[in-house]
């Protein structure tokens, strides 16, 4: 085995001066006087005093690259996965900046999608980067329905068609950014009031397209032929499913304000309910055409939430195979923010024994696709399975933005301050089986499908495991049952490891 420090500016910087020189997650520079933090304000703004240290997560990038990320744009740094070197900064060729991102970009073997929060017009790019490129290209824009600023998204979920980007009332705020000392939320607010919401985008078109528009889609005998939305105008055609009727044509070209009472005056007479009863009856296993250009996505408010990570997401089906809704799972802190607090080093250092983690669960988002204004928020699974501890989680990767029956996570063993079980759950069944080692803490687990497998949970879990004597190794669970294979003990300790990524040898 071997272990390297990616050698950021702000690793090399602290190792030179031995102290902290940028702007990290919880820490900021101290300042010897005044003028030094005018200094660092205005290196704020460019983004020089923020930090690239890349110590949040690794992934393998569909053309072979192996990057290191953080939340700032910054520190995104490429390493050989042979020799962990670090090799140089992965610079983006595009001109979208920004300096900040998901920490937690969706990598497959052909995609690259991540989440630009725009701090001045609250709202997310939504990027794609093809392999072999440096070059995000954006897809679309979630503007934010709450405010002052964005929620902040550490991660996000896709499902097949679909990202799903979450609006979280814990929201990034320019004030606590600018502070010369960490808040207790960090860079963070947590605004109840503005609510919390989740997006529905259409991978393919980028569009978020308004209720209003799944009404004109139900439309008894009707066929949207055409269809293109902005946010400034809308344009449909409509014509007859069966003709005979003679209800259609019928063409709107407008405001997307006055979309709205000029559809319901002209051409839907009955509540959105009724029209969906009508539909359901005299379109069932009639060859409905949904036209290719239309995309049904959403946009719902959900109860409050705070969470750092999603799991998974997929889409709901009908009977007949048309998409419903979507489900979305994460790791959820319940509306608490005080997971951020009892997380600092000095409050985990200090603990006396009392049971001090805040409870967590799965929290199973239901995004309904019919029209509804709220998507709902749920337990996916009895807490109590895995000790009310829910994080740093991970799936077989096969089955992203699929539906899917395991996940992988940090769990609890109470009492405790800090996540310290590894956990799988099984999401069809609503149990969990745990792993335990007394004293341990325990790193993101994620799962490697065994070559040739075709049942989800037939491979292993990875998770290196700093233990209660200061020394560390890679524990090997098998998949199916989550007993322990291996542990391979490092020579020397390792600090907690956050997340893991498994990179094949070839
Ligand atoms: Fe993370």
């Amino acid at each position: 085995m071997g272990h390297r420090q990616i050698e950021s500016d702000a690793y090399k910087a602290a190792k030179k001066s031995n102290k902290l020189c940028y702007r990290e997650f919880s820490e900021v520079p101290k300042h010897d006087n005044f003028l030094a933090y005018i200094g660092d304000l205005a290196n704020l703004f460019s983004g020089a005093s923020l930090t690239d240290n890349a110590n949040t997560g690794v992934v393998k990038l569909a053309d072979g690259r192996v990057v290191c990320l953080t939340e700032t744009i910054k520190g995104s740094i490429v390493i050989d996965p042979n020799t962990l070197d670090t090799l140089e900064k992965f610079e983006y060729s595009d001109s979208w900046g920004g300096l900040i991102h998901s920490a937690h970009p969706i990598v497959t073997d052909s995609e690259f999608l991540t989440l630009l929060p725009d701090l001045l017009n609250p709202g997310y790019m939504v990027a794609r980067m093809d392999p072999g490129t440096n070059e995000r290209k954006v897809i679309g824009r979630v503007d934010c329905r709450g405010g002052p600023s964005p929620g902040w998204v550490h991660s996000f979920p896709v499902t097949e068609h679909y990202v799903i980007v979450p609006e979280m009332p814990l929201r990034y705020c320019a004030k606590n950014l600018l502070k010369a000392e960490p808040t207790p939320l960090y860079k963070f607010r947590w605004c109840p009031e503005s609510k919390g919401f989740m997006h529905v985008m259409c991978k393919a078109s980028g569009k978020i397209v308004s209720y209003l528009l799944w009404q004109l889609f139900i439309l008894e005998n009707s066929v949207i032929s055409y269809f293109k939305i902005c946010r400034k105008c809308v344009e449909i055609h409509v014509s007859d499913a069966f003709p005979t009727k003679k209800r259609f044509p019928w063409k709107y070209v407008g405001n997307f304000q006055t979309f709205s009472n000029e559809i319901v005056d002209h051409v839907i007479p009955t509540p959105q309910a009724a029209v969906q009863r009508i539909v359901k009856q005299s379109f069932k296993g009639r060859g409905y055409d949904t036209s290719p250009n239309f995309q049904k996505v959403a946009s719902v408010e959900v109860p409050l939430f705070v969470t750092f990570h999603f799991i998974n997401a997929y889409e709901e089906k009908d009977e007949e195979g048309r998409i419903i809704g979507v489900i979305a799972d994460c790791c959820e802190h319940y509306a608490d923010t005080t997971i951020l607090d009892n997380l600092r080093l000095q409050n985990l250092r200090s603990w006396g024994g009392e049971d001090v983690l805040p409870d967590a669960r799965v929290g199973r988002f239901r995004i309904p696709l019919d029209g509804s204004e709220k998507g709902e928020l749920y337990a996916a699974l009895n807490p109590d399975e895995h000790g009310r501890g829910m994080d740093m989680c991970s799936i077989n990767p096969n089955f992203l933005g699929k539906q899917y029956r395991y996940a992988y996570a940090c769990g609890a063993q109470r009492p405790c301050n800090f996540p310290n079980t590894l956990t799988k759950i099984d999401l069809v069944e609503g149990t969990a089986k745990n792993w335990y080692d007394e004293g341990a803490v325990p790193s993101e687990p994620y799962f490697v499908a065994r070559p040739g497998a075709t049942e989800e949970d037939d491979g292993v879990v990875i998770s290196m495991i700093s233990d209660k004597n200061g020394e560390g190794y890679a524990l090997i669970l098998d998949g199916t049952t989550f007993e322990e294979i291996a542990r391979a003990k490092f020579p020397y300790g390792l600090p907690y490891g956050l997340h893991g990524c498994w990179v094949p040898k070839n």
